[in-house]
């Protein structure tokens, strides 16, 4: 195994053994909706599907769900098994899919297999991977082989620039004109992705000029990446683990100056969370580490929890009394508390 495929196994053993979730919270507490009708009770009838319609179009493809799955592994064994079970289930829900850092097949073509998921999953939304350190090292041509090797439809960079530096082979680097080269160059669309310590308004501002076609703020308040590295190097720097723009204060930072697609991932825990990301501006949710050790498990575990996902947010949008998810998207809220001081 080289550094980057046992980096890729210590993160899935870790997230699977320790407690890796940020002390700090969404904030998805602080928003409520303004007009909510209690008086509107579920039965089975009005929970049918005719009713309801949770559908959405991202990237040109239609999605049954407003739901990703975000993007965590490849490049091992137990890697290929875990994505083969997320993209079959997401499949089957008819929700987007995305691949952990494509980084160790550029590194070993040979390991391209544990990316390949269009057997199972030959019409999901799948989202590429690479991180924004690697647009130093490798040239939009090598980026776009990878990409077309598994079939993706948009390249999602990560700009884990506290991670990078936390992990002990980590490396800052200025990547916004790395950022432009690559939107000019690649055939998909490129979208920039925290991975738990948010997006800014001035980093949104930054980002836009380089081309991106989305953001995934990737707030805090979930999975922690400084509490991962601390696990796996106790020389790792302390003080960051809990740091961060929570997620519900990096929707609303980023949609003060950008209006493309906006991904909220970062602590989505529950319909009521999917739900309010929603109402706050984002256009879809993803989430990662909920699904981990069901992934590890079977594709049906993870549809399983997923399903559950879904009904508790179709059981928002009928408390919401909305049938679509623009809809929902046009419900007033109410912030209060922490998240005010991000309005
Ligand atoms: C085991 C694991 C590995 C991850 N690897 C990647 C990765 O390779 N690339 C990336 O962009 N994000 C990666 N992430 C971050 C997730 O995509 C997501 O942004 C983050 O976990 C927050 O979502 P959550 O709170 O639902 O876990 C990883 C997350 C987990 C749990």
């Amino acid at each position: 195994m080289n550094s980057t495929q046992s980096r890729k196994s210590d993160h899935i053993r870790i997230c699977t053994e320790k407690q890796v979730e940020s002390k700090k919270s969404t904030l998805f507490e602080c928003v409520e909706f303004a007009d909510i009708d209690l008086s509107n009770r579920i039965d089975e009838e009005s929970f049918s599907e005719e009713n309801i319609d949770c559908s959405i179009t991202l990237f040109g493809k239609k999605l049954n769900y407003p739901i990703i799955i975000a993007g965590m592994t490849g490049g091992t064994a137990e890697a290929e098994q875990i994505n083969q079970n997320l993209a079959k289930s997401a499949e089957k829900l008819g929700i987007g899919f995305g691949l952990g850092s494509q980084r160790a097949m550029i590194e070993n073509p040979g390991l391209a297999s544990t990316y390949k998921v269009r057997s199972v999953a030959p019409k999901t939304l799948l989202l590429g991977n690479i991180g924004a350190a690697q647009l130093s090292e490798y040239s939009p041509e090598q980026i776009q082989s990878v990409i077309s090797e598994v079939g993706a439809d948009v390249l999602a960079v990560h700009l884990n620039e506290i991670q990078e530096a936390l992990q002990p082979e980590g490396s800052w680097t200025n990547y916004s004109e790395k950022l432009k080269q690559l939107c000019n160059s690649l055939q998909v669309p490129v979208i920039a992705k925290e991975t738990g310590m948010g997006i800014s308004k001035t980093t949104a501002e930054s980002l836009k000029s380089t081309g991106i076609s989305g953001i995934d703020v990737g707030g805090a308040g979930g999975t922690s990446f400084a509490r991962v590295e601390l696990e796996r190097s106790k020389d790792s720097i302390e003080n960051f683990q809990d740091s961060g723009i929570p997620t519900a204060g990096s929707i609303l930072e980023v949609r003060k100056v950008f209006s493309g697609l906006l991904i909220a991932t970062g602590g989505i825990r529950t319909g009521s969370d999917i739900a309010k990301a929603l109402a706050l501006g984002a256009d879809a949710v993803g989430i990662a580490l909920p699904l981990l050790k069901p992934a590890q498990e079977s594709s049906e575990a993870v549809t399983k929890k997923l399903e559950n996902l879904v009904n508790e947010f179709k059981t928002e949008l009928l408390k919401l009394k909305s049938q679509t998810v623009n809809q929902l998207k046009q419900r007033k809220t109410t912030i209060s508390g922490e998240l005010e001081q991000w309005v």
